[in-house]
């Protein structure tokens, strides 16, 4: 399978972490743009061509997740098709094997015929991401905001799920270990009673999405001490799978 000949070419190049504990966020995170939309990079002092496509990365994986929580393959394969063809990177020459190893990645993403393909190829890209950070030194600016409150309420434990898996996302991205722990110890969270969660579906399908909102949160307590990238992106993979087959059953 095609997906375990990339993590495996990638784990060649090594893990660690990228962590810079008990600093303070370099920057308001990218993903508080309005209505989930990328951000216009402020100027910074080291503003450079390589910053300003690397946030624009940043955000597109952003939404590549977005889509498939909600199950929405089209959008994920245009975002991986424009990363996979994008060739203004000039300034990235001195990481082309990374880089190419990042491509390749985006196009095996652009290829997924179906979301349970795409949520196993979307943590590889990230992990090639990564990986590349590793190599280059570079520090990830990460939001210090924390999850939204649970009051309860379905919306907000999807908030909640939400913030959970963007920060899930960034940890393999950074790669950060604070960030990953921060994701899995919300997602370990109780399952909401099922009624509440989504009284208009049959019993069968309720049944169906308590199995899998007891799988998520054993996933999540399985994974709190784990400190491995490729170990991770399997994870995200697994959780976001959950989120997108509990999302098709409550349509
Ligand atoms: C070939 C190497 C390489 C690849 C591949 C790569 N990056 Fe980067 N990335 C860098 C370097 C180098 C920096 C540091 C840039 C700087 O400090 O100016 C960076 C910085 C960043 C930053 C921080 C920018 C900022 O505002 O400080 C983000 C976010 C980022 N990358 C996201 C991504 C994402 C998402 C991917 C994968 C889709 C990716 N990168 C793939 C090399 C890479
Ligand atoms: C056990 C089922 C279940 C699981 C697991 C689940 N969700 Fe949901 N989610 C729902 C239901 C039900 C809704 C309500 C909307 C609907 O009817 O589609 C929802 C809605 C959402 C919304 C929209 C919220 C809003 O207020 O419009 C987001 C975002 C979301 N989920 C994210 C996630 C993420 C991310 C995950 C995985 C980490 C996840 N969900 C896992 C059942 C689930």
């Amino acid at each position: 399978m095609r997906l375990v000949v990339l993590v495996g070419t990638l784990a060649a190049c090594g893990t660690g972490t990228n962590d810079r504990a008990g600093k303070p966020a370099l920057a308001p995170s990218v993903e508080s743009g309005p209505g989930g939309a990328p951000r216009t990079p402020a100027p910074r002092e080291r503003a450079s061509f390589q910053r300003l496509h690397m946030t624009e990365r940043f955000a597109d994986l952003l939404q590549m997740e977005r889509a498939l929580v909600a199950g929405e393959l089209d959008v994920v394969r245009e975002y991986a098709t424009a990363l996979a063809l994008d060739r203004t990177d000039a300034d990235l020459a001195a990481w082309s094997a990374e880089l190419a190893q990042m491509r390749e990645a985006a196009l095996a993403l652009s290829e997924a015929r179906d979301v349970a393909t795409a949520v196993r190829r979307e943590p590889v890209l990230a992990v090639a991401c990564a990986r590349c950070h590793l190599v280059a030194g570079a520090q990830l600016p990460i939001s210090d905001a924390g999850p939204p409150p649970d009051d309860g309420t379905t919306s907000m434990r999807m908030a909640r799920h939400q913030w959970a898996a963007d920060r899930l996302w960034v940890a393999l991205v950074a790669p950060s270990g604070t960030a990953w722990r921060d994701g899995v110890a919300v997602l370990a969270d109780p399952p909401l009673p099922f009624d509440e969660l989504a009284p208009h579906v049959s019993p069968d399908a309720r049944t169906r999405m308590a199995e899998l909102s007891l799988r998520l949160r054993a996933l999540a307590d399985a994974e709190q001490s784990v400190d491995d990238l490729d170990r991770w992106a399997a994870t995200y993979g697994d959780a976001l799978e959950i989120c997108a087959a509990c999302h098709a059953l409550a349509r």
